[in-house]
């Protein structure tokens, strides 16, 4: 029997920018509520809701200070369920998000942690003793700029953070964590949740041993978090092989409630990307390098290549999400890089998998141009050119009336300009080729084609570089990212143009050969 989430799409919200019901300013859960019946009609299988828990919001959220209780920013238990409950009228799952990795330096156990070393507690989070030189115990580097390190005068000890100093590293070396957070999946199933996205998956466990990462490139800017910490292998603070047993026993203790585990992992090579899905661990990863990069299209097609053929069904595919810079805008900005963003992901429609979509990347946003003074994300506001995350998280564009539709009357806790009209829900749902029209009919065609997940993938290898091709069953995907025509010579049989990332008018047959213009996916299935 399969599971529910093959050839199921997933739609990412940020709550906080999504729709604010009671008029504040800040996204709540009442809002997703209310907007239900539109990812309904856009054809979404699941919602993946960032992190709505108790927060003082450091990092807006992933900060987490009590993993059962939901910020009053964003509403109470109760509309939580109300939420699901609704979602699941309308046969929506709902996945939410659980920080593992590190929780708030306001949860309790890290308070606890801070009053000495003999506090039960103390050992929930990673504390070292200084270097000979007094310095931090070794060179991990955060995230967010600066060491992984921060040190506790009273103790004489440093915690480890791989984010903010208030995200302190917990010690999944503990059985008392491990517990603690058997726990927590149990609450959120109990509560409905059908799923968990996991955050830093591949953060949680650390070399024994902490030692240094070898450096692998000069730092060029050292106040771009970024630039330091890709100059260092994370040979020891990421991605380490004991990090499987943790998920291997959340898939047991989420069984019993057919939830699924979708790992937000950045393994150090493709290679390691199915070791997070193997037997019994996770059930899918997502796979981030297409999220960062740029219009790259012969590395990109390699890429995902080698992940469909090494890890198959267990991916979660993603070109866009609340970290990176929107897809149109990286890929070329305008139009062209909103036709380059859906071919790309119409060709992840193809890939087996679990592919999720980000809030508003079915309209084809591009980044929001957000002032200087108006930054939010910690990565912008604590280092001197941090290039922070802000400018996908704008609110979600409804309708041209006050601030998109988002609130009523109230200012977005994000300042940014208003979208045009053509950039909205209401400007699209009923315009003839619109973004939102085309990717609900490309989310609508692929529940009609079940070869696309049911069925596993054979790689032509007609065509190579910025063009690729493959067989799912009665399926054919035919990538074209290079900027020339490409033809494909058909297996025998009509083959019906069922998709085409550019236009909505497809239906053509074709016996033969097929061209695919430049910078176009087309999907076709054999007439029986
Ligand atoms: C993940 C989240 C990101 C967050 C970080 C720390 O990468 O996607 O938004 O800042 O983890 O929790
Ligand atoms: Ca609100």
């Amino acid at each position: 029997m399969g599971r529910w989430w093959q050839g199921a799409v997933g739609y990412e919200i940020y709550p906080r920018s999504f729709a604010d019901a009671n008029d504040d300013g800040i996204g709540d859960l009442a809002g997703i509520t209310e907007r239900l019946p539109y990812l309904e009609w856009l054809g979404v299988d699941a919602i993946w809701i960032a992190p709505f828990y108790d927060s003082p919001g450091y990092d807006h959220g992933y900060d987490v200070a009590d993993y059962k209780a939901v910020n009053t920013i964003h509403g109470d238990l109760e509309d939580f369920s109300a939420l699901v409950a609704e979602a699941h009228s309308r046969a929506i799952k709902v996945i939410v998000d659980i920080v593992p990795n590190h929780s708030s330096s306001h949860h309790v156990w890290f308070q606890e942690a801070l009053k000495g070393r003999d506090n039960p507690y103390r050992d929930y989070y990673i504390w070292r003793d200084p270097a000979l030189d007094g310095g931090p115990p070794n060179n991990w580097v955060s995230h967010f700029g600066g060491p992984a390190w921060t040190f506790d005068e009273a103790s004489g000890q440093y915690w480890c953070h791989l984010f903010l100093p208030e995200q302190p590293d917990l010690n999944w070396t503990n059985p008392a964590v491990r517990d603690e957070f058997d726990g927590i999946l149990r609450f959120w199933c109990d509560h409905g949740a059908d799923g968990f996205r996991i955050d830093v998956a591949h953060g949680v466990m650390k070399d024994p041993q902490f030692r240094d990462n070898p450096q692998r490139a000069a730092i060029t800017d050292p106040e771009d978090p970024s630039d330091v910490f890709n100059a260092f292998d994370h040979l020891y603070d990421l991605d380490q092989d004991a990090t499987i047993e943790v998920y291997q026993r959340w898939n047991k203790v989420v069984a019993p409630y057919d939830a699924v585990l979708i790992g937000e992992s950045n393994p150090r090579t493709i290679d390691r990307v199915a070791g997070y899905v193997r037997e019994g661990s996770l059930h899918t990863v997502f796979y981030l390098e297409p999220a960062w990069m740029v219009w790259e299209p012969s590395a990109l097609l390699e890429r995902l290549e080698a992940v469909d053929i090494s890890a198959e069904t267990g991916v979660s595919w993603v070109i866009d999400n609340h970290d990176t810079s929107r897809s149109p805008t990286r890929f070329g900005g305008g139009d062209r890089g909103r036709h380059r963003s859906l071919a790309v992901f119409s060709f992840m429609a193809a890939l087996g998998g679990f592919p999720f979509l980000w809030e508003g990347q079915e309209l084809g946003l591009v980044n929001a141009e957000i002032q200087a003074i108006d930054l939010e994300d910690p990565i912008s506001t604590r280092n001197a050119h941090g290039k922070g995350r802000d400018g996908t998280r704008s609110v979600m564009p409804w309708d041209d009336s006050h601030a998109n539709g988002f609130c009523a009357g109230a200012t977005p806790w994000l300042h940014a300009p208003d979208r045009m009209a053509s950039e909205t829900v209401a400007g699209q749902e009923n315009t003839e080729n619109s973004w939102l029209l085309k990717h609900r009919r490309l989310l609508l065609l692929r529940k009609t084609l079940p070869d696309l997940w049911e069925t596993a993938a054979v790689w032509s290898d007609q065509l190579d570089g910025p063009a690729k091709a493959l067989r799912r069953g009665d399926v054919i995907a035919i990538a074209n990212f290079g900027d020339s025509p490409v033809a494909f010579d058909l297996p025998d049989g009509h083959w019906n143009l069922r998709f085409d990332s550019r236009f909505a008018a497809t239906g053509s047959a074709h016996i033969g050969r097929v061209e695919v213009p430049a910078e176009r996916t087309y999907l076709l299935s054999l007439v029986s």
